[in-house]
C-alpha cells in the first residue's frame, strides 16, 4: 500500500494499482528501467538506449534549449542525456519510495526539479519541448494511452516531441501482468501507435528498436555461464557495449517476439 500521507483521492483506480506495484517492488539498479532483470545486461541497455535517445534528439532537434518532462523518470536513468539538451528538466516520479531515491540522486542540480506525482494530476501551465515515458503506457489500457497523449499534447509546444520507450508486437497481443494487481500488458502494433498519434495532433516520426536484439546475450544460460565464471561483469566493458551496438540486430522483424522500441511523435 502507498503510504497514508500519499493523497490518491481523484487519481483513477487503476493507475493507483500500477503505482503500488512500482512502490512496493521498485527498480533492480539505477540502470535498470524494471523490478527484476539482469543488473549487467540492464547497464549495458542503458548505455545503449542513452545513445538511441540522443540520435533521435540530435536528429529532430538543435541546439541545447526548453524544457523537458520525463514521466515516471524512475531513478532517472535518461537524465544526463536530458542534461545535454535541455535547459530545465522535471522528473515526474509517482512511487514515493523511488521517488525518495529520485530526489537523493538529482534534486541537487538546479537545472532539474523532481516532482513526486502521477502525470494525469500533474498540473503545468509550461510548454515543453520534449515529454518522455519510458516503461509506462505498456500497462495502460486504450482509454488511458489515449487521456496520455492528448494531455501531453496540450503540454508540448508546437512542433515539441513526445518520445515513449515501449513494446511494440506483430499482431498485438493482451497479456494478464503477473505483476499488477488485476493489470494486463498491452503489446501493441504500430498501426495502433499512427492512429492514436494522428487523432491526439501528433505526426509519428519513428518507431524504431531501443536496443538490438542479441540473442546470445540475453539467453540465460548465456548469463548464467558467464555468471558460475565471474565474468558477467564484461557486459559493462566498452568495448562489449561498441560492439553490440555496431554488429547487433536492429531490425523490427514482424514474426518476432515483442521488442522495445523508442516511438518517436512529433506535436502538430
Ligand atoms: C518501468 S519504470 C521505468 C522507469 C524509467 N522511466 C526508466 O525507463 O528507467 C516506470 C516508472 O514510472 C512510474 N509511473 C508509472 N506510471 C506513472 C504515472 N502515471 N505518473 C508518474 N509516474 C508513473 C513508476 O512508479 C515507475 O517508477
Amino acid at each position: 500500500m502507498l503510504p497514508k500521507n500519499q493523497n490518491m483521492t481523484g487519481i483513477n483506480i487503476k493507475i493507483n494499482k500500477i503505482i503500488e506495484y512500482w512502490n512496493s517492488e521498485l527498480l533492480c539498479s539505477l540502470e535498470s528501467s524494471t523490478s527484476h532483470a539482469d543488473v549487467d545486461l540492464a547497464y549495458l541497455d542503458n548505455i545503449i538506449e542513452n545513445r538511441e535517445l540522443q540520435k533521435i534528439l540530435s536528429q529532430y532537434r538543435d541546439g541545447k534549449q526548453g524544457k523537458c518532462l520525463d514521466v515516471g523518470a524512475g531513478y532517472g536513468r535518461f537524465t544526463k542525456t536530458f542534461l545535454n539538451n535541455f535547459d530545465e528538466i522535471i522528473l515526474l516520479e509517482a512511487a514515493p519510495i523511488i521517488f525518495t531515491h529520485l530526489q537523493s540522486l538529482w534534486g541537487g542540480d538546479n537545472n532539474i526539479k523532481c516532482i513526486s506525482e502521477t502525470f494525469e494530476t500533474f498540473e503545468d501551465q509550461n510548454q515543453y519541448a520534449l515529454i518522455m515515458a519510458s516503461g509506462l503506457l505498456y500497462l495502460y489500457e486504450d482509454t488511458l494511452v489515449r487521456q496520455f497523449l492528448e494531455k501531453s499534447r496540450a503540454m508540448l509546444k508546437a512542433q515539441g516531441l513526445l518520445i515513449l520507450r515501449d513494446f511494440i508486437a506483430e499482431p498485438q497481443r493482451v497479456v494478464k501482468s503477473s505483476y499488477v494487481r488485476d493489470g494486463f500488458c498491452h503489446y501493441r502494433e504500430p498501426k495502433f501507435w499512427n492512429e492514436f498519434a494522428k487523432a491526439s495532433g501528433f505526426e509519428l516520426l519513428q518507431i524504431d528498436r531501443s536496443k538490438p536484439r542479441l540473442t546470445l546475450l540475453r539467453n540465460s544460460r548465456t548469463l548464467t555461464v558467464l555468471s558460475s565464471l565471474h565474468i558477467k561483469s564484461v557486459l559493462k566493458n566498452p568495448l562489449i557495449v561498441n560492439m553490440s551496438i555496431k554488429f547487433g540486430d536492429w531490425k523490427v522483424k514482424q514474426d518476432e517476439d515483442v521488442k522495445t522500441v523508442f516511438i518517436v511523435m512529433r506535436a502538430r
